[in-house]
């Protein structure tokens, strides 16, 4: 893979920690110009563009709340016309349906569904032809789990909208996937840790998962390699 994005312009939305980070990581170090965005934590944003830069890599931190579709339009206009489109950014409450409050369902509705929908709808709009677009759920709308209602309802959610775009821009040689990691070791990671510590238990491969583990796979489908996957939802996670 080393270079195989040279001359790609690369969106990643949500990259600023955690696998997003990891996701700017692999596809700048690949050789594409990555601009990905934050919200909260501009410290870590600038660490993620001071480690590219030191590596030789190119890449723009943007600031740009997913939740507001005026601030995703100018997220993509600052790229123009990008080749890959990664959206990353996501969150989870975790507990049972009957503690859940509106606030929970609303807070993850707002960023993994509906920001998902203004992320994916400018991908649509904005996307080179022969691009890649890649939106994240999780491994748990296919093996669901106690205390996860609200966050797969919204993340499933979101799967729908990428397999229906695949459909729609699969002509321009535009392919969309999505990419549902496995518990994964980040400050997203929200279920308490007797539960994280059972369900790896349960995995073939025994270990928790790294962000740089869910990376690959966005790089994989993000390159010539990924040409012939669309429409999939590719689960890396360990086995889960
Ligand atoms: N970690 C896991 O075990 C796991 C498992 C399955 C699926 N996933 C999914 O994988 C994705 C990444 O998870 P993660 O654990 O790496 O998350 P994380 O560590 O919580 O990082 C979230 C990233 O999204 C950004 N973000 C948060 N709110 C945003 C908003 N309103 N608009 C734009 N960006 C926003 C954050 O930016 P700031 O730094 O500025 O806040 C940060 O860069 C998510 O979609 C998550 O649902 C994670």
């Amino acid at each position: 893979m080393e270079r195989a994005l040279k001359g790609k312009q690369a969106i990643v939305v949500g990259g600023s920690r955690g696998i997003g980070r990891a996701v700017v990581d692999a596809l700048a170090t690949a050789g594409a110009k990555v601009t990905f965005s934050w919200v909260r934590d501009e410290k870590a944003a600038q660490g993620v563009v001071k480690a590219l830069e030191a590596k030789g890599a190119s890449t723009l931190a943007h600031r740009a709340d997913s939740t507001d579709p005026a601030q995703v339009k100018a997220l993509f206009d600052a790229v123009g016309t990008p080749d890959i489109v990664v959206n990353v950014a996501g969150t989870a409450r975790f507990g049972p349906l009957a503690a859940a409050t509106d606030e929970d369902l609303e807070a993850q509705l707002a960023l993994n569904t509906r920001g998902a929908f203004y992320v994916l709808r400018e991908a649509a709009r904005r996307v080179r032809d022969g691009g890649r677009i890649v939106q994240f759920s999780t491994g748990g709308t296919t093996a669901p789990t106690a205390g996860a209602g609200t966050y797969l309802a919204t993340k499933a959610a979101s799967e729908h909208l990428a397999f229906a775009l695949a459909r729609e821009v699969g002509a321009r040689g535009v392919t969309v996937n999505v990419v549902s990691p496995g518990l994964t070791e980040t400050d997203g990671l929200v279920m308490p840790r007797p539960a994280i510590d059972f369900m790896v238990g349960q995995t073939p491969l025994g270990r928790l998962g790294q962000p740089p583990d869910i990376a690959e796979a966005v790089l994989f489908l993000a390159s010539e390699a990924g040409r012939w996957v669309t429409a999939h939802n590719l689960r890396v996670t360990g086995g889960l």
